[in-house]
């Protein structure tokens, strides 16, 4: 160990567990790939007014979880702590809605920075994968994004999850019930951060886990009761769309979510092998955001997926991804001459695209073994002094265990060729 650790709510991807990080990033984006969804990467930071605009002035992540900072040159840059500001702001300096193309459909993976209180599942530093559909109001979009989540899922082999499904009205009906949310929490014991909270996020009242304050919170007025006609109907028909799909999903009209910018479709996916951090991924409308960043109408919808989460759902539900080995040849060479006869049939493979590695610094027989089946590789060649003098190579099958000698200037071939 160094003098140094990694920063409090951090940690690092080593060998082998990072091999899953990736293929799980992989298996997230592939079905987006698949469905018209372009790459982009953004900033891993932003000025902070982006994010003080876009995810809300009033929400944790605002308030309290930014890393923010002063540049010698006076700007004032926040980590991003989520990617759809970003991803829309981005969209909107490129002109992509002006392509003429709509929704713009874009996926990123990334680096999120949060300064929350650390615990199992919830970090400072984290990664997403993220989807954003931008530009159009079609209910057959929503679905298209819950629906791709599930696949994504699916591949990696997740049951235990479930898909939350909530709509939070447009600007029409979310302000009258906004209203009569106030007046009745208004009326309720509760103390002074969260009566705070009454008069700028009222929502977020709901979600409050106390239980002291669940309890009173039986009667209060539900957003499905003010839902305007419009609203209703776009939600039904997400929901069909969806069911059509054979997707199960579960109404919760508690979601809130802890982002200003929903409107409408909203859903999160859980695990429940996750303890108290479930939410694997989270998502839903934001049909008003462009407007509040400075850019013309232009309803969105998007989700993004939690990698670290998805990993410890796997973890949790005991899936073993099915990870190719990496190498596919591994070069044991005993002696210096070897060495370089070998190395030269290594750059071979590799020029021919097969994995090969070798075994470095000259150690013994044994130990070379060792890490050739550690490798995973199915074939390893051996070569020793006899061999060079007699112009072969050992090529064992590591599965079969058979071994051949094979004419030096043809192993590559040859191993070529069993690959096929
Ligand atoms: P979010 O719900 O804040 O949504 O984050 C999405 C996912 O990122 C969460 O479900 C969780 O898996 C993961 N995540 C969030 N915070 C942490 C943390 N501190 N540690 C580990 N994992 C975490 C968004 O970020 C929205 N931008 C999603 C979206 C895209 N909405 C529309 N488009």
């Amino acid at each position: 160990m160094s003098t140094f650790q990694a920063p409090k709510g951090t940690y690092d991807l080593t060998p082998p567990r990072s091999a899953t990080f990736l293929a799980v990033r992989e298996a997230i984006s592939a079905p987006l790939r698949d469905s018209g969804y372009g790459y982009i990467e953004t900033p891993g930071f932003e000025n902070v007014e982006l994010f003080a605009r876009g995810v809300g002035e009033s929400t944790d992540i605002v308030t309290k979880e930014m890393y923010t900072l002063t540049t010698k040159g006076g700007d004032q840059l926040a980590l991003r702590p989520e990617g759809t500001a970003s991803v829309l702001r981005a969209a909107l300096e490129a002109n992509l809605h002006k392509a003429g193309n709509l929704p713009v459909k874009l996926w990123y993976s990334g680096s999120y920075y949060r300064y929350e209180r650390p615990q199992a599942g919830r970090y400072r530093h984290f990664s997403q994968v993220g989807a954003e559909a931008i530009g159009t109001e079609d209910p057959v979009l929503d679905a298209e994004l819950i629906i791709l989540a599930d696949q994504a899922y699916r591949s990696l082999g997740l049951r235990q999850f479930r898909i939350l499904l909530n709509s939070l009205g447009d600007k029409e009906c979310r302000p009258v019930y906004r209203e009569a949310l106030q007046t009745f929490l208004r009326d309720l014991d509760l103390d002074e951060e969260t009566r705070r909270r009454i008069e700028i996020n009222p929502l977020r009242v709901l979600d409050d886990k106390r239980a002291d304050v669940q309890k009173q919170l039986t009667d209060a007025p539900k957003l499905r009761d003010y839902l305007c006609d419009a609203c209703k109907a776009y939600h039904e028909e997400v929901r069909a769309l969806i069911t059509a799909a054979g997707v199960v999903f579960e109404d919760d009209e508690k979601l809130v979510r802890g982002l200003d910018y929903y409107t409408r479709t909203t859903f999160e996916f859980v695990h429940d092998g996750l303890g108290s951090q479930s939410a694997v991924g989270g998502g839903g409308r934001y049909d008003g955001l462009s407007e509040m960043i400075g850019g013309p109408e232009l309803p969105s919808v998007g989700w993004a997926l939690g990698v670290d989460r998805t990993v410890l759902a796997l973890e949790a539900e005991g899936v073993e991804l099915d990870l190719p080995a990496t190498t596919s040849v591994y070069a044991v060479p005993l002696g210096e001459e070897a060495r370089r006869v070998l190395f030269g049939v290594v750059t071979e493979l590799r020029r021919a695209g097969i994995a090969a590695d070798f075994a470095f610094g000259g150690r013994g027989l044994k130990g070379a073994m060792k890490s050739a089946n550690r490798s995973g590789a199915r074939y390893t060649l051996v070569a020793g002094e006899r061999d060079l003098a007699e112009g072969v190579v050992q090529l064992k099958d590591m599965e079969s265990g058979e071994q051949t000698a094979v004419p030096l200037t043809e192993a590559a071939a040859e191993l070529a060729k069993r690959f096929g």
